[in-house]
């Protein structure tokens, strides 16, 4: 798929059905595309909340560790404070949440925990503004 620019939520709509689709011509199954489109699509919704416009790039992937597709999110945001924090289910990238605060702030820091458990990597690549967070899946582990 080519870069999709992301920058309201009618893009996170459209991410997550391109996802689906480009996972399933690399030989995703259909369980897995839906998972893949749950990547895409936290993803997509951290470019808005911390850093829009932002895009979304999905490609096919060959290295050492398989076959599979990567998943590349550039937003224009601040750089994380704590990426070992940020993924931590119910925590932003400083710390826990409080939980007053969760209704307010639109989530509950539970969307990198989620990209973390359905890939089997993910990295921070910081830019000169902003940066890229890169998720791969392979076919088989
Ligand atoms: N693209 C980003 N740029 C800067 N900070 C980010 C970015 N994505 C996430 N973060 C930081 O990491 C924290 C955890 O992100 P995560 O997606 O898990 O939770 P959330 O977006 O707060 O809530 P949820 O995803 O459950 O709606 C965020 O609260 C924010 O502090
Ligand atoms: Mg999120």
């Amino acid at each position: 798929m080519p870069k999709h620019e992301v920058k309201d939520f009618v893009d996170v709509l459209y991410v997550q059905t391109m996802t689906k689709r480009f996972a399933a011509t690399l030989g995703f199954s259909s369980r897995e595309c839906g998972e893949l489109a749950i990547v895409a699509s936290e993803l997509s919704s951290n470019i808005l909340k911390y850093g829009p416009p932002g895009s979304i790039e999905l490609e096919p992937i060959s290295d050492a560790g398989g076959t599979g597709v990567q998943v590349t999110a550039h937003d224009q945001g601040p750089q994380f404070k704590n990426l070992e924090l940020a993924v931590q289910d119910g925590w932003d990238d400083a710390g826990p949440i409080d939980p007053v605060s969760i209704f307010r702030r639109k989530g509950m820091g539970g969307g990198l925990g989620a990209v973390v458990r359905l890939t089997h990597r993910m990295t921070v690549v910081p830019a000169p503004q902003g940066k890229s967070i890169v998720a791969v899946r392979y076919l088989k582990r």
